[in-house]
This record gives C-alpha cells, sequence and structure tokens, in this order.
C-alpha cells in the first residue's frame, strides 16, 4: 500500500513512516520543507512531495491519508494570534484536504486523522473517566478538537473509512513532553506540578505507533479512539517515578504562576489534566506492550540514563 502522511515529519509522524515501511508499505510524506529530516532520508520506500496540501494527482495516487499536521500546541504563549495559527493548521488544512478529494477520480480507502484528549476538558481535581462516548470540555482546547473533529468525520461521507485519534500525552525521549521536562529531572530541579492530583494521561510512543498500525491494518474499525495508556496516572506519581528512575530526588512543587508567565493560558496543558480509558482500543483486543507508567518509563530512559 502507499500511504501518505500529512505532517510526517514530525514526532509521531517520523516514528510511524518507520514502522509503516517495516510492514513492506511505502510512505510518502508532505510537509512545507524541501528536505525530509535526517531520521527518513535515504530510506527505501519513504519519499516526500514538498507541499503543504496534497492535490489531486498526489491524493489519487495513494491509498490510505493520514493527517498529523498542525502547529505546536506547546511552546508559544497562546496569543489570539497563535490561537488562530493552531486552529487554522488542524481545520482550514483538514477543510483544503478535504476540497482536493472531492475532485479526485480515485480516492484512498482510508483517512486517519489526528486529534486529541484535550476534547473532554481540563480538570485539576474531580475528574470524571472520559471514554470515548464522553462530551467536550469548554475550554478552548476542546473547542478546537470538536472543530478538528467535525471537519474530518466529513470524510466519511465521500465514503472513506475514517478514523480519528484522540491522543494523549506521548512518551519518547526524542521529543514532547518528556523530552522537555528530562533536563530539570537530570538536574536535580525536577518536581510535581501543582497541584499534583492533575491526571497524565500518557502512552509510550511503541504502543502509540502500535495502535495506530491496528487501526490502520484492520479494515473493520473505523470511529473515534483514544489513544492512550489504560493506567493514566497523577502529575504527583508521574513527576515520583520519573525521579525515582532516573535516581534522583523529587522534593521540589513548581507553581502555576511560573507556567502562567510562560506559556500563558496554555499552563493548563501541565496544571491541569484529564482522565482518559482506551476504551474502544481495548475492546478491539489491542495489547498494550506498556500499560503502567513504571516500566514504559523504564524502557525509554534505559538508553539516556
Ligand atoms: N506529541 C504528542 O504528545 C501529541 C499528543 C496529542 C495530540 N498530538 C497531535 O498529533 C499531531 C502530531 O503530533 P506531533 O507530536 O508529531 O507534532 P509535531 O512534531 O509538531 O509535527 C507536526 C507536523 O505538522 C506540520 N505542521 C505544523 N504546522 C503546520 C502548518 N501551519 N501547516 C501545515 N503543516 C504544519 C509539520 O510539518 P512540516 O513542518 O514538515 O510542514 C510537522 O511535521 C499534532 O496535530 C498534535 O497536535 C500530539
Amino acid at each position: 500500500m502507499k500511504i501518505g502522511i500529512v505532517g510526517g515529519s514530525g514526532l509521531i509522524g517520523s516514528f510511524l513512516a518507520h514502522s509503516i515501511i517495516d510492514k513492506g508499505d511505502s510512505v510518502v510524506i508532505f510537509s512545507r520543507k524541501s528536505s525530509l529530516p535526517l531520521s527518513l532520508r535515504n530510506k527505501d520506500r519513504i519519499s516526500l512531495i514538498s507541499a503543504q496540501i496534497p492535490l489531486e494527482d498526489d491524493l489519487e495516487a495513494l491509498d490510505v491519508l493520514i493527517n498529523l499536521a498542525g502547529e505546536p500546541i506547546v511552546g508559544a504563549k497562546w496569543t489570539p494570534e497563535r490561537k488562530e495559527e493552531l486552529r487554522a493548521s488542524r481545520v482550514d488544512l483538514t477543510r483544503a484536504i478535504f476540497e482536493n478529494l472531492k475532485k479526485c477520480q480515485k480516492l484512498p480507502s482510508t483517512y486517519i486523522a489526528g486529534s486529541a484528549i484535550g476534547f473532554y476538558g481540563a480538570y485539576d481535581e474531580d475528574q470524571p473517566e472520559c471514554t470515548e462516548t464522553s462530551p467536550p470540555g469548554d475550554d478552548f482546547l476542546s473547542a478546537l478538537c470538536v472543530e478538528w473533529e467535525n471537519a474530518s468525520l466529513e470524510f466519511k461521507n465521500l465514503g472513506l473509512r475514517t478514523l480519528v485519534l484522540r491522543t494523549g500525552v506521548v512518551l519518547t525521549t526524542k521529543g514532547g513532553a518528556l523530552a522537555q521536562m528530562l533536563p530539570a529531572f537530570r538536574t536535580f530541579v525536577g518536581g510535581v506540578v501543582n497541584p499534583g492530583t492533575q491526571i497524565l494521561s500518557w502512552i509510550h510512543m511503541e504502543d502509540l505507533v502500535s495502535a495506530i498500525l491496528h487501526l490502520l491494518y484492520d479494515d473493520s474499525l473505523s470511529g473515534i479512539f483514544n489513544l492512550t495508556s489504560p493506567n493514566p496516572v497523577s502529575n504527583e506519581i508521574f513527576s515520583n517515578e520519573l525521579a525515582s528512575v532516573l535516581h534522583r530526588p523529587c522534593i521540589f512543587r513548581i507553581p502555576n504562576f511560573a507556567l502562567e508567565f510562560i506559556y500563558g493560558e496554555g499552563a493548563v496543558l501541565v496544571y491541569k489534566g484529564q482522565k482518559v480509558l482506551p476504551k474502544r482500543l481495548e475492546e478491539t483486543n489491542f495489547r498494550f506492550k506498556f500499560p503502567e507508567i513504571r516500566p514504559a518509563l523504564e524502557d525509554l530512559l534505559k538508553v539516556s540514563l
């Protein structure tokens, strides 16, 4: 099969592309850049099309289209301009792909779309257990995910098997949340983010990629899937386990105002959380290699201790 990945040059896309070619299929990465990242270069069966939005000819050549594009949610202050960039790079981009697909003579069979557990809202205590049928929250990220998912689910109307990935916090040392926390923990200044009761619904990168392949290669599956481990943990437990695996102390408490100063409204991603369970994935008999946080962290950090 020929599998196109919009946003395939990113953290998740790069891991996914490697796993797809290991299965014997080929990958076309769509990127605004003129070259592939180093880890994807010179690989048989991985090619690049330098375009933000795939055109009709590109789309007609694909069996499956995966869309992981989006400006990074973490890292820059959520100003009104930044919020619009976060929205446009997800919602408008999805709609533009949809418009190009409508002009195609031949369509991919399957569309797999990114989303996030931010759909469910953010809590610091009294967190409900969220499964795929739980309602959305009422903050900026929830509204963004609702709009993004609605744009993605339109692909069903073109006859494509459509899947939406409500992804949790992906753990890998190559980027994302864990990579950002490691320097502080390694230099003995890591700590619990107040209040510490907020829940982190995490997933090991290896399980995330296996889950996406599981959904990709089983034609009977469609709709919305939470991609999180079955055992979310509080920030307090996560921070203590991380410190313990690194043989470091965990004595500091990080105050919310410090995070708000750096990230603005986006700080909610750290001092609030959500308890999300992968109900539908488990119903399809998907087996997690890392269902518990301690072995997941031990595996991720074994080569870089
Ligand atoms: N990592 C996580 O923990 C996590 C958790 C939940 C949800 N997600 C979601 O999953 C998706 C993939 O995550 P990731 O961690 O792999 O993200 P990433 O490393 O930041 O990669 C995102 C990709 O999106 C593309 N992109 C960024 N801004 C764009 C724009 N304005 N127009 C078109 N393309 C743009 C980039 O492609 P080029 O620069 O090559 O064009 C990049 O390769 C994202 O939508 C993210 O929000 C991630």
